[in-house]
């Protein structure tokens, strides 16, 4: 029997180890598939109501690393995670996207020769402040399979040099979490927030970039002001986010059609998605979810790392330029929206395909 440690460290891990797990049941007379939550998020906002919403069984191990400086987190993870390999001795360790917890667990993998998947390899934003970027170029160097979700992904890893060999084309398994759990979709959020479908905008604001200057956040929240006269806006707020409009005496409730609320479950989550007229963000995730339900997006960022989204996809790129954000967004207000297709492969089926390349691999 063939052993595979995944890991799951912060919230866009989970929806993506879900349908992996459940890929890789289909082969549990051949490999045991176990998972490692290293606690990088922890409120139950943020983890416990994944797990249930994705129905993945209680993690194997728990590393309850918490928060901390980057370098505290990663070194943590790092800690544990050695002891859980050096008892378990898998055959692979499996890592998705770019947290923290992705190249912690992938660095200590690989200095004890064990098999490194990573399952969301290639993407760039060549953007160096990103810390993201750092734990995707690095984690990419020491992964054994690299996993890709979009074409551009397959040319940055060949630009970089990786052997081509160890590169697999299989589509996105966010999509596949999307696409199994839509129809599981309800008004609930709708009806609590007084939200009707397509007259409303979803927004969600985490990264450093947005949400750690009080200039960039002041500036932010007075464009968010001026929109919701024209739509109602709902704004499910990071942890981050919160802390610093706590910070910077900015949270404030007192426009009714700026709704500000605590993070969101995956399938709540979803459901807002789906019925959205408007999306602003600077998630990663979002851009591709938004893309598959062709849902207009704005991506308050200056560069991004799912170009697809943006190529083929309703997803516009329009970086830290406030002005321009505000005149895109009341552009799709007025009815003026930019077509979208489904990119290659993103199917549903990207899991299916990863847990099928890596049981002939492994035996
Ligand atoms: C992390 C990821 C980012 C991802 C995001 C999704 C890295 C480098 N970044 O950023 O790519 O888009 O998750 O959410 O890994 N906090 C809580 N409760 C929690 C988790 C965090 O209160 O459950 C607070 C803490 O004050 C913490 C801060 O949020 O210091 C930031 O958390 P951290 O995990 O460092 O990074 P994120 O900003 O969440």
């Amino acid at each position: 029997m063939k052993k595979i440690i995944s890991v799951v460290g912060a919230r866009p891990n989970f929806m993506k180890i879900a349908p992996i797990h459940r890929a890789f049941l289909k082969y549990k007379d051949q490999v045991q598939h176990l998972i490692c939550h290293t606690g990088q998020h922890y409120d139950e906002k943020m983890s416990k109501v994944f797990f249930d919403d994705l129905e993945l069984p209680k993690p194997d191990f728990y590393l309850g690393v918490g928060s901390g400086s980057h370098a505290e987190q990663t070194a943590k993870v790092m800690i544990e995670f050695e002891k859980i390999l050096l008892k378990e001795k898998p055959d692979l360790v499996l890592v998705v996207g770019d947290v923290n917890s992705t190249i912690a667990c992938s660095l200590t993998a690989a200095k004890l020769h064990i098999k490194i998947v990573h399952v969301e390899a290639g993407l760039r934003s060549f953007d160096k402040n990103m810390p993201e970027e750092i734990n995707r170029v690095l984690t990419d160097r020491i992964s054994d399979y690299l996993f890709v979700t979009e074409k551009s992904g397959l040319e940055n890893l060949k630009h970089e040099g990786v052997d081509y060999s160890k590169v697999f084309f299989v589509g996105n398994v966010m999509i596949d979490s999307l696409a199994y759990y839509l129809n599981k979709t309800n008004g609930r959020m709708l009806d609590k927030f007084g939200l009707e479908p397509q007259n409303y905008i979803l927004v969600t604001l985490h990264r450093p970039s947005n949400v750690d200057s009080k200039e960039q956040l002041t500036k932010l929240f007075g464009m968010l002001d001026r929109i919701s006269q024209k739509r109602k806006i709902l704004f499910p707020i990071h942890p981050r986010t919160l802390k610093n409009l706590k910070e910077y005496s900015l949270l404030d409730e007192s426009n009714k059609n700026l709704i500000l609320t605590e993070p969101i479950g995956y399938i709540d989550f979803l459901s807002l998605t789906k019925n959205a007229e408007l999306i602003l963000t600077d998630s990663g995730g979002i851009q591709e979810e938004s893309t598959y339900l062709g849902v207009q997006c704005i991506t308050l960022r200056t560069s991004t790392e799912r170009p697809i989204t943006v190529e083929v996809g309703t997803n516009q790129l329009l970086g830290n330029d406030l002005d321009k954000a505000e005149n895109a967004a009341l552009e799709i207000l007025n009815g003026n929206r930019k077509p979208g297709k489904i990119p290659e492969l993103w199917d549903g089926k990207a899991a299916e395909r990863i847990a099928e390349i890596l049981i002939q691999k492994l035996n």
